[in-house]
C-alpha cells in the first residue's frame, strides 16, 4: 500500500535524523506497519512492544498504537524520548478504570494481589503489584493462583473472566470491556461457520464469553497471527481488530481471513472490528511528532517508579 511515497520519504529520513526507531501495534494502519516493517521498527502485540522499546538502542521511541502504550515505553524507559502521532488515542479500558475509584477499589480488598491489564493508566500501573498483556495474562495468574493468592483484576471483565475460567483463581472483577471485542457475537460467527465449515475461529480474549466458547484458538494478537500461520485451515474467521489482516495476509497470501461479525453496522456500529482510537494514528502525524516533537509523552517520576515495579514484573517473569 504505498499511500504517499514523500510522506513516507520524509518519515524515513527523520527516523534516522532523530535517531528513532518505530514501534507498531497491529491495529494500525497497512502503511504504518509498513514503514515499521521498512525501517527496522516492529510489528506487535502490547507485550513485544514494551519490551522491544526497553531493549532498544534508539534515542527516540515513535509508538504507534494508543496512549497506555506510550506510557509504558516511557516508564521502561525514562532516559528515552518517547513519541506519538497523537496523544488523543485512548482505550475504553484505560477510560473505564480511574486512579481514584480503582484505588478505592482496592483499598477495600486489602488482602488480594492488584493484577492490572496493560490497558491502564500509569497511575493505575503505580496501584498494581502485576501488569500483564493478554499475551501473559493465564501464565502470571496460573502462577499467583497456585501460590494461594487470590486476585483483583481490572479492567476488562472478559478477559478476566477467561482468565478465572482457565486458572481455576479466585478473581474479584472490575467491569470494564473493550468497545471494539464486546461487539462480537457468537451467532454470527455460527452463521459464518455455515459458510466456511471448515474455517477456525482466531478469538481476542477481550471478547465475551460466548465467543471465546466457540475460538479454536484464543491468544493476543501476536498469538492469533501464530496460529494462522502454523493451522493448516485454509479460511480464518477472526475476532479482533481488522488491522491485523495486514500481517495474517502477508503471512499467508493463500489463506482467506474473514472479519468475525458484530452486532450492528452502519450508523449503529460504534465499532465495527476496528478501534476508533487506533484509527487516529496516520502517516501525517507520525511525521509531524518526528519533525515538530508534537505527541511526547511525560509520566509524573513519582507515579513512574511505582508502575515501573510490576511492569518490570511482567518482563522478568518469562524471558
Ligand atoms: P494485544 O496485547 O493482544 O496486542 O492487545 C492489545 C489490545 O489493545 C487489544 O485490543
Ligand atoms: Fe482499547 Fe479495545 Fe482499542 Fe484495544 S481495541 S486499544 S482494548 S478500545
Amino acid at each position: 500500500v504505498v499511500d504517499n511515497q514523500d510522506l513516507r520519504d520524509e518519515i524515513k529520513a527523520l527516523l534516522k535524523e532523530k535517531d528513532a526507531v518505530l514501534v507498531a501495534h497491529y491495529y494500525t494502519e497497512d502503511a504504518i506497519q509498513e514503514l515499521a516493517e521498512e525501517t527496522g521498527g516492529v510489528i506487535a502485540d502490547s507485550l513485544e512492544m514494551a519490551r522491544f522499546g526497553a531493549e532498544h538502542p534508539a534515542k527516540t521511541l515513535v509508538v504507534a498504537g494508543v496512549k497506555f502504550m506510550g506510557e509504558t515505553s516511557k516508564i521502561l524507559s525514562p532516559e528515552k524520548t518517547v513519541l506519538m502521532p497523537t496523544l488523543e488515542a485512548t482505550c475504553s479500558l484505560d477510560i473505564g478504570c480511574p486512579e481514584e475509584e480503582f484505588s478505592k477499589f482496592c483499598d477495600e480488598h486489602p488482602d488480594r494481589t492488584v493484577v492490572v491489564y496493560a490497558n491502564t493508566s500509569a497511575a493505575v500501573k503505580a496501584r498494581a503489584d502485576w501488569v500483564v498483556t493478554s499475551a501473559i495474562a493465564l501464565d502470571v495468574v496460573q502462577h499467583l493462583s497456585d501460590q494461594g493468592e487470590k486476585i483483583i483484576w481490572a479492567p476488562d471483565q472478559h478477559l478476566g473472566r477467561y482468565v478465572q475460567s482457565q486458572t481455576g483463581a479466585d478473581v474479584l472483577l472490575w467491569d470494564g470491556a473493550c468497545i471494539v471485542h464486546e461487539e462480537f457475537k457468537a451467532k454470527g460467527i455460527h452463521d459464518l461457520k455455515a459458510i466456511y465449515p471448515d474455517a477456525a475461529v482466531l478469538v481476542h480474549p477481550e471478547s465475551p464469553e460466548s465467543v471465546v466458547e466457540i475460538a479454536d484458538v484464543v491468544g493476543s494478537t501476536s498469538q492469533l497471527l501464530k496460529a494462522s500461520k502454523e493451522l493448516s485451515n485454509q479460511t480464518f474467521i477472526v475476532a479482533t481488530d481488522r488491522g491485523i489482516f495486514y500481517k495474517m495476509k502477508q503471512a499467508s497470501p493463500e489463506k482467506r481471513f474473514v472479519e468475525a461479525p458484530t452486532a450492528g453496522s452502519g450508523a449503529t456500529c460504534r465499532s465495527c472490528a476496528h478501534c476508533p482510537w487506533m484509527a487516529l494514528n496516520s502517516l501525517e502525524l507520525l511525521r509531524d511528532a518526528l519533525r515538530d516533537g508534537t505527541g511526547e509523552i511525560f509520566v509524573d517520576e513519582q507515579v513512574r517508579v511505582k508502575g515501573l515495579i510490576p511492569l518490570q514484573r511482567m518482563l522478568d517473569f518469562k524471558k
